[in-house]
């Protein structure tokens, strides 16, 4: 006689490969991956980004170059970042709605060369923009709400007239994705979707990113309109709220320290699902690795299947092409 407690034997499902890919309840592909691209406002150029090892910051035909190199390996999905021109951030930061600049060529770029085979996505936001480094107008030491709504939704409209077939906004303002969503469907933009970073926490994981993009606030932080990082069932809240002012998409960033707040947020809404794998997410992992001290491959499979074991059905990951290139998925 079995002795009861041993009746039930999970380890018999583990005994092989291929016994734990047939009861495997996870995966992540391909397709579910998003490789974020740092734009430089130039034709060529590809710069490096100390704090972040392998990432580098593209002009417009390198991008073109690289993004067609990662088709190759399955990447179809891209959100981009712009960079200003010398000179030309200002304290609003118009020059984010401008046909020429960096996200804008880039879109257009990417959409002539390879058209329906790219989902290319854009973030939206004024902090690579104005001079203070704020993500909206910045009046006496605060950051105004309504006064950016209009400038958001013009670096919106700006990006779905370049082709963008999703934007992001990234600033935190509350009602934006109303107000982008009502000035996309006024300039005859219906059919562009709009993923909102609808739980964006006031995170230290976005220093590597601030670097690359060259966004980082002069004076203060980004408390007063990013999350307070001790709550989590305001995060359903913020998801409720851009759910109703028309966000086509939900995003949690960063991604690893929340887990429980994508699970709540998955819970919370039908809507897919965007989980972003920040900069300091993944510049830990790459510094960790170099010392020899992580099994990098090993450690982005585990990090990226925990989001999806989370409820993201998106992967907005840095890590994208490598993953890709050396199988570690
Ligand atoms: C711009 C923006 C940031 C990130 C995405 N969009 C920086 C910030 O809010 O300070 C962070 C992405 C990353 O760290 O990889 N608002
Ligand atoms: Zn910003």
């Amino acid at each position: 006689m079995t002795a009861e407690y041993l009746l039930r034997r999970p380890r018999r499902l583990r005994r092989s490969s291929l016994l734990r890919d047939l009861v495997g309840e996870t995966s992540v592909e391909a397709r579910h991956l998003v490789q974020p691209h740092f734009v430089l406002p130039s034709a060529s150029g590809r710069e490096p980004i100390a704090s972040m090892p392998g990432i580098e910051r593209l002009g417009v035909d390198e991008l073109v170059k690289q993004v067609g190199a990662d088709l190759e390996l399955g990447l179809r999905s891209v959100l981009l970042f712009g960079l200003a021109a010398p000179g030309e951030k200002s304290p609003r930061g118009e020059a984010s709605a401008h046909a020429d600049g960096a996200v804008q060529r880039g879109v257009a770029a990417l959409k002539r060369e390879f058209g329906g085979e790219l989902v290319v996505m854009t973030d939206v936001c004024l902090c690579a923009y104005t001079d203070h480094g704020h993500c909206g107008v910045l009046e006496a030491g605060a950051v105004l709400n309504d006064e950016s709504l209009p400038l958001l939704a013009d670096m919106a409209v700006s990006h779905a007239a370049a082709g963008a077939d999703v934007v992001a906004p990234s600033d935190m303002m509350d009602g934006r994705v109303r107000a982008l969503r009502d000035a996309l469907d006024a300039g005859g933009f219906s059919d562009t979707a709009l993923m909102s970073y609808s739980v964006k926490y006031a995170s230290a994981y976005y220093g590597p990113f601030r670097d690359a993009a060259d966004s980082a606030p002069g004076h203060g932080d980004r408390q007063s309109y990013q999350m307070d990082l001790r709550n989590a069932r305001e995060a359903e809240r913020e998801a409720r709220l851009d759910e109703a002012e028309g966000a086509d998409v939900l995003m949690v960033k960063p991604a690893l320290a929340y887990l429980d707040v994508i699970r709540r947020v998955r819970e919370a809404s039908d809507l897919p699902l965007a989980a972003y794998n920040v900069s300091g997410e993944f510049s830990a992992v790459k510094a960790a690795a170099e010392r020899g001290w992580l099994d990098e491959p090993r450690v982005v499979r585990e990090n990226l299947l925990a989001m999806r074991r989370a409820g993201a059905d998106i992967l907005i990951t840095y890590h994208g092409r490598e993953a890709l290139q050396g199988g570690w998925l």
